[in-house]
């Protein structure tokens, strides 16, 4: 099952398949998320989904059930 994936600020789409880790996903559009540790515990590699949850995407991978989805680098952090 494959997903669409759309990276923000610079509008990159990439089809990509469930369970790909979001990190390789990104690496395969040729877009560079910040990271630290690799472990979800700093938070440097956070991302907006679909414009709402922010999440880690060291330990976050493509899920089921969607046929598309945005990942935001640059969204403005509530904190
Ligand atoms: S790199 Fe530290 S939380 Fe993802």
């Amino acid at each position: 099952m494959s997903v669409k994936i759309r990276f923000l600020p610079d509008d990159v789409v990439v089809v990509a398949e469930v369970g790909e880790p979001l990190l390789e996903v990104a690496s395969r559009a040729g877009v560079e998320i910040p990271t630290g540790c690799l472990m979800g515990s700093c938070h440097a590699c956070e991302v907006e989904i679909d414009g709402g949850a922010i999440i880690c995407s060291c330990i976050t991978a493509v899920p089921p059930g969607k046929t598309q989805m945005t990942v935001n680098l640059n969204f403005d952090p509530i904190w």
